[in-house]
C-alpha cells in the first residue's frame, strides 16, 4: 500500500472491495488506549499506536464493521497511498496517478479535508484545492465527466495528511465523526462528545457490575454511553449515512448483512442500575428523550434533583460527575462550593463506590477536598481535562483504627 512495502496503490485502489489496507482509527488525544482495547476485543491487529489514533489493518468491509461497532473512535480512515511531497506540485502529480475513477462516482459529490504541517504552504485550503483539482482532472480525463465537490461531509470524503515531507491520502470511511451517533437530538448545556463519554465510562472500568450513577447528567451522554457499553450494543446502528456508502461499488448487501449480524448479537444483561439525574427538569427530559432515541431509555432511571439528593443504591459501583468547569472570568469562584459539595457527597453518601469527576479545571478539582487515587488525562476539544478517581471505602477501614464512620480517602497510586 505504500512506498516502503512496494505494494502498488493503483491496483489496490482498483480492488478496493477486496484488498487489505492500513486502517487508522482517529480519536482525540488521551483516547488511544480505549480504541486499542476495542480493536483487540474485535480481533484486529495493532500496527501502530499514535497520539491521536491507532493503526490496524483491514478491508473495506472491516472498515464498515468498525464504523458500526467502535464506541471510542472518531473516524475510520482507510489509507490509499503514502509518499513524499515537498511542494504542492508533487502532491498534484502523485494524486493524479491514482485511479479515482474507480472509487469516486463521476456523478457524485466529494470533499477534501486535511491536516497540514509543512513549510511548503501557509494555508491548508490551498492543499485541499490542489488535491481536489488533481482528483477532478483525473476523473474528467478518464470518464469525460466530473463529480461535484464542496465542504459537506455527506458524500465521499478524502483526507490528506501532510506533515513536513510525508504525505498520506485516506478515504474517510466515516464521513461525519462517529461521535455523531444520531441520538442526541437535544444537546443542552456543554454536552460531552459521545466518543469521549464512552472513553470516560471505559476508564472507570464499569461494565455493568454494580451501579452507574450520573448526577448532573445534562443531556444524558454518559449514562447513555454506559448503557450502550454495558449491553454491548453497536453505537453506529442509528446512523444512516457514512462515507463508505459513497465509494463506487459500495456493497449495500454486505452492509445490511453486517448490521443484521451485529443486531442479532445477544444484548448482555447487566445487574447494576444506571441512574441519571440533574437539577434541571428540562435537562432530565432531554436526557430521557435522547436515551429513547438511542434505544436505552428502559435501562436508565431518571430523577430531577440536586446532586446532593441523588439516590445512591446499595451495592456500590461508580458515580461519575461532569460539572461545569468555568471557562469565563468569575465562574470559577461560583463553582468552588459545587466542587466542595461533590467531595462532601462522596464522603457522606457514596461508601463502597468509586467516585469520578471529569473536569478541565484542576484548581476546582483540588477543591473537592479529597485525595484522588486516579488521575487520567483526556482532552475536550483542545482543553486538557482530567478524570479524577476517588476510592470511597465503606467506612470499616477507618472504624478499625479510630472509630470514625466516614469513608476514608484512598491512598494515591504510584
Ligand atoms: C457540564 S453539564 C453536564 C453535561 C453532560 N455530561 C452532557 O453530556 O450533556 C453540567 C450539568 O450539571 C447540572 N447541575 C448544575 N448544578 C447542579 C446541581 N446542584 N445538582 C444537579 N445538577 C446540577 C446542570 O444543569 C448541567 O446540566
Amino acid at each position: 500500500m505504500n512506498d516502503e512495502n512496494n505494494t502498488n496503490p493503483q491496483s489496490q485502489i482498483s480492488n478496493i472491495r477486496s484488498a487489505t489496507f492500513p486502517l487508522l482509527i482517529a480519536c482525540a488525544r488521551g483516547i488511544p488506549p480505549y480504541v486499542k482495547a476495542e480493536l483487540i476485543t474485535m480481533g484486529f491487529p495493532i500496527v501502530a499506536e499514535l497520539d491521536a489514533g491507532i493503526e490496524t489493518l483491514g478491508t473495506l468491509t472491516d472498515a464498515m464493521r468498525l464504523n458500526l461497532c467502535l464506541h471510542t473512535g472518531n473516524r475510520v480512515l482507510l489509507e490509499l497511498d503514502r509518499f513524499t511531497a515537498r511542494q504542492p506540485e508533487d502532491l498534484y502529480q502523485r494524486i493524479q496517478t491514482l485511479p479515482w475513477e474507480d472509487i469516486i462516482p463521476d456523478d457524485g459529490y466529494f470533499t477534501v479535508t486535511s491536516f497540514i504541517n509543512t513549510p511548503a504552504i501557509r494555508d491548508s485550503r490551498f492543499a485541499n484545492v490542489k488535491t481536489k483539482d488533481a482528483i477532478v482532472d483525473r476523473i474528467r480525463e478518464r470518464t469525460g465527466r466530473r463529480p461535484n465537490s464542496g465542504n459537506e461531509r455527506s458524500g465521499t470524503v478524502v483526507f490528506l495528511y501532510w506533515n513536513q515531507g510525508d504525505a498520506k491520502l485516506y478515504l474517510d470511511t466515516s464521513g461525519e465523526s462517529l461521535s455523531r451517533r444520531g441520538y442526541r437530538k437535544i444537546p443542552m448545556l456543554a454536552p460531552m462528545q459521545e466518543t469521549l463519554a464512552a472513553a470516560v465510562v471505559s476508564a472507570t472500568g464499569w461494565t455493568g457490575e454494580g451501579n452507574f450513577l450520573n448526577p448532573m447528567c445534562g443531556s444524558g451522554t454518559l449514562a447513555i454511553e454506559a448503557a450502550l457499553l454495558a449491553q454491548n450494543r453497536a453505537p453506529g446502528l442509528l446512523r444512516s449515512n457514512y462515507g463508505f456508502m459513497h465509494i463506487k461499488g459500495y456493497d449495500d448487501e454486505a452492509w445490511q448483512k453486517i448490521r443484521t449480524e451485529v443486531r442479532a448479537l445477544p444484548k448482555r444483561p447487566f445487574p447494576g442500575k444506571i441512574i441519571a439525574s440533574d437539577i434541571r427538569a428540562d435537562a432530565v427530559e432531554a436526557a430521557r428523550q435522547n436515551a429513547r432515541t438511542a434505544g436505552v431509555e428502559q435501562l436508565i432511571e431518571f430523577e430531577i434533583c440536586d446532586f446532593a439528593d441523588s439516590p445512591v443504591p446499595k451495592g456500590g459501583g461508580v458515580v461519575v460527575f461532569n460539572p461545569e468547569y468555568g471557562e469565563r472570568l468569575g465562574e470559577e469562584e461560583q463553582l468552588k462550593p459545587v466542587y466542595r459539595g461533590i467531595g462532601d457527597f462522596f464522603k457522606k453518601q457514596c461508601q463502597g463506590y468509586t467516585g469520578y469527576v471529569f473536569t478541565g479545571n484542576m484548581a476546582l478539582g483540588k477543591g473537592i477536598g479529597l485525595r484522588h487515587s486516579r488521575r487520567i488525562l483526556f482532552f475536550n476539544s483542545n482543553i486538557e481535562c482530567r478524570l479524577l478517581g476517588f476510592s470511597l471505602y465503606s467506612g470499616s477501614k477507618r472504624n478499625k483504627t479510630d472509630g470514625a464512620t466516614e469513608p476514608q480517602e484512598a491512598p494515591v497510586e504510584p
